[in-house]
């Protein structure tokens, strides 16, 4: 049990400041060094329910790794992909945990196009050689206490692959990238018809297959690089160390889509239009060819027998890895694939902790529950640390705490196959979402190893920076997350959520919906994710012993979740949001210098903003006076009005024809864009506009660029103007 030792900073505090000192505290939090966290903390989280509790000091002081390791073993006995008995189980698990301590809970399914293995075969040939069958299996080790568990996995397969069978020589194309297909169209390596070897490591497998596709490729393979996966040579592999194993494969999705590939803009509610699966599977969000992730073990064997040029330096593998060549042949490879795309029962489950004074204004916590094996990591790290953190809030609830407003949980299901369960539910409740919404917190994987990577749409910033000033390094208990987090890199960063790396995609994407997500760990990625290792043993042994960092997610997650509910005005600081946009804007203005194009028309929205964010900043500090003084009641229609505000300008960076091209992604802000070239996922639109300019250079194409950039300016100016609160 580790419990975050709050009570004794707080004891080395002088006592409590008048309330009437709140706000200046708070605002000045960011300039404070770490021996004042304590006021600080105490000052902020004065509770609402009950003056004599610090709901926020009880909280941290409740937490329990134990607690969160007892739901991950429990989570993780089977693998449990979406769709099956297997993961219903683990969602009546959740339901079961979160109803025990006594929240309503409910399940909601939905039926969506999942994607299933059925058969599949991979062999290998050559000229004067025999052709050699690879088994496709991932070994299991000596004493490995998931042995027979192991055998219920999924066969490793890319979901929404096409079925068929190829056989043809194979060419090696690196990365995958559409530069990597470039070079070989550039070097004369003839791809058409042939099985396209891809590693996994710079993009995401759906689309490598597309753009092997692209490049006519018959079929196609990803594998998992012990460059990426392996860790040092010589250092040896899970369970020894914390790398994958050579017969590891990375399972995946091959769907560039979000959500029910039957329901492309709408919700898959019961009795609902739906598109045919046969056009489903027709559509340029699938891959069309088929394909399979295979293990380095494989791979290299492959490697071994393909001739042609050597690949340049930086295709080539890690010391004991075999030169690699790019073909095409004399290796042929032989691959079947016959999957079943098939209308399957998911289920999100929810818990609801009802707000006592704006039970209509909701603070939503979510994670996905659904796992391509054990999921020890992905995702339930995230569900752990959130049964973990339910339990906190029993108690809080015990000691007399009522929510200012309503507190939901959601267990996500089928996030694997395109951000599905989440999406669905989303897209249902669009219009009641949009009004009633404050903040969404993800947590998808909680914890793969050490160091904090947040990321926030950027009036959550302040919020982040003092809820980690207060969480104890759970590697260091004389030091913060926040003091860890800025040692850990020579600029602390804060992640932004415009790519659609996890549930918060619908959230932020597509309704504007102020959103947090968070993970401990050396970077996004880690050696066994998606395959068969990401087991209990592996968080045990190397990503969580001790089970603390579980813990400390959880402290942050929940002290966020209790501030954005509790405090009479919502703690947004639309500051860092024009700091942000004005940095944006400055590379879009690199990009096009020189051309006719001008970005004065956001420079000047985004002043705009800056004036809103100001006064909006203001009218908080007079609110707050007047509340401390007892002018105004804390049910007062002003805070509410001011709150109204705060919450809705980040839909004004929507628009309701969405991307070009890509209309389910409103936001104008942070999305995916098809042809981001330069570093940053912000301005979707310019920045496929741009690349598009950059390769015709018509007047047409950079006036569209101008249209772009006077698109978001104008969304921008809408943001300023619900700010404001001022009819013009
Ligand atoms: C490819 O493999 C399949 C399945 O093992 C087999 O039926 C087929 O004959 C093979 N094709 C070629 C061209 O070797
Ligand atoms: C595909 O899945 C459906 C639903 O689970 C099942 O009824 C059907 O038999 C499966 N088809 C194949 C070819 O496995
Ligand atoms: C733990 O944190 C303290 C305070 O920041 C620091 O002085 C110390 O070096 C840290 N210890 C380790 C092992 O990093
Ligand atoms: C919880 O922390 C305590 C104290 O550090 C430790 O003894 C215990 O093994 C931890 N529990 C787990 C499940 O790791
Ligand atoms: C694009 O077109 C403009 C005017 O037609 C020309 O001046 C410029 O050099 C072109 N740029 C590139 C990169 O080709």
């Amino acid at each position: 049990m580790s419990r975050l030792d709050a009570a004794s900073l707080l004891s080395r505090s002088p006592p409590p400041t008048k309330p009437h000192r709140r706000r200046r505290l708070l605002s000045s939090v960011l300039a404070i060094g770490g021996g004042a966290v304590a006021l600080i903390f105490f000052v902020i989280l004065g509770s609402p329910s009950n003056p004599s509790t610090n709901y926020g000091s009880l909280l941290l002081s409740l937490g329990s790794n134990d607690t969160a390791a007892t739901h991950l073993r429990a989570l993780t006995l089977h693998p449990h992909v979406a769709g099956t008995k297997a993961n219903s189980l683990t969602a009546a698990y959740v339901l079961d945990a979160l109803s025990s301590l006594s929240f309503p809970a409910h399940i909601t399914p939905y039926s969506v196009l999942l994607s299933y293995p059925v058969h599949r075969s991979l062999s290998l040939s050559a000229p004067g050689r025999a052709t050699k069958p690879f088994s496709l299996s991932q070994d299991t080790y000596p004493n490995d206490p998931y042995a027979s568990a192991a055998a219920e996995a999924i066969p490793t397969f890319f979901a929404y692959s096409a079925s068929g069978s190829v056989s043809a020589e194979a060419v090696y194309a690196n990365y995958g990238r559409e530069e990597d297909f470039a070079y070989l169209a550039s070097a004369a390596v003839d791809v058409a018809g042939k099985v396209a070897l891809a590693r996994y490591g710079r993009i995401h497998c759906e689309d490598i297959v597309h753009n092997a596709r692209a490049a006519g490729a018959a079929a196609a393979l990803v594998y998992t690089d012990p460059l990426e996966y392996g860790g040092p040579p010589g250092e040896g592999s899970f369970p020894d160390t914390r790398w994958l194993p050579p017969t590891g494969v990375q399972v995946g999705s091959l769907f560039r889509g979000v959500g029910d590939p039957t329901t492309p803009m709408w919700a898959s509610s019961e009795g609902c239009e739906r598109v045919s699966v046969e056009d489903a599977m027709a559509t340029d969000d699938m891959p069309g060819i088929p394909a399979l992730p295979v293990s380095a073990q494989d791979a290299a064997e492959i490697q071994r027998v393909l001739g042609g040029a050597v690949a340049p330096a930086d295709w080539q593998g890690r010391d004991g890895s075999p030169v690699y060549r790019l073909g095409p042949g004399p290796a042929v490879l032989n691959l079947t694939y016959q999957g079943n795309d098939t209308m399957a029962t998911i289920e999100n489950v929810f818990a609801v902790i009802e707000g006592s004074e704006e039970p209509d204004r909701y603070v939503i916590l979510g994670n996905h529950r659904d796992a391509w094996t054990f999921g020890a990591a992905d995702p339930n790290s995230g569900t752990a640390a959130m049964i973990e953190l339910a339990q906190r809030f029993s108690v809080l609830q015990k000691h007399g705490w009522r929510p200012r407003r309503t507190i939901i949980f959601c267990s996500w299901d089928a996030e694997e196959y395109g951000l599905t369960g989440s999406t669905e539910w989303v897209e249902e409740n669009r219009e009641m979402l949009s009004t009633r919404a404050v903040a969404y917190l993800n947590v998808d994987v909680s914890v793969v190893g050490q160091g904090l990577l947040p990321s926030t749409t950027p009036q959550l910033d302040e919020l982040l920076l003092e809820t980690i000033k207060l969480v104890q390094d759970p590697d260091n208990s004389s030091q913060t997350v926040y003091d860890a987090w800025v040692k850990s890199s020579v600029s602390p960063t804060i992640g932004r959520l415009g790519n659609g790396g996890s549930d918060y995609a619908a959230f932020v994407q597509h309704v504007g919906i102020p959103s947090t997500n968070m993970a401990f760990g050396e970077g996004p990625g880690y050696p066994v994710y998606h395959s068969l290792y990401d087991d209990f043993v592996w968080m045990e042994k190397f990503a969580d012993p001790g089970f603390r960092r579980h813990v400390a997610a959880a402290s942050i997650w929940g002290i966020m979740a209790l501030r954005l509910a509790d405090e009479e005005i919502i703690p947004f600081n639309y500051m860092s949001y024009t700091t942000e946009l004005e940095a944006y804007t400055k590379v879009v203005e690199k990009a096009i210098k020189g051309t006719p194009v001008s970005c004065s028309p956001l420079y000047n929205s985004i002043k705009a903003l800056e004036r809103a964010a100001t006064s909006v900043d203001s009218e908080r500090k007079d609110i707050q006076r007047e509340l401390s003084s007892k002018q105004l009641s804390k049910d007062s229609i002003k805070i509410r009005g001011l709150n109204d505000r705060l919450m809705q300008a980040e839909r004004a960076f929507t628009n309701r024809e969405g991307i070009f091209k890509q209309e389910w992604y409103k936001h104008l802000i942070y999305g995916p864009s098809e042809q981001n070239d330069w570093d940053t996922a912000s301005y979707p639109g310019i920045a496929d506009a741009i690349a598009t300019a950059r390769s015709t250079n018509t007047s047409a194409s950079w006036k569209l660029v101008q249209h772009e950039i006077h698109r978001v300016a104008r969304a921008v100016t809408q943001a300023s103007a619900v700010l404001s609160g001022n009819l013009t």
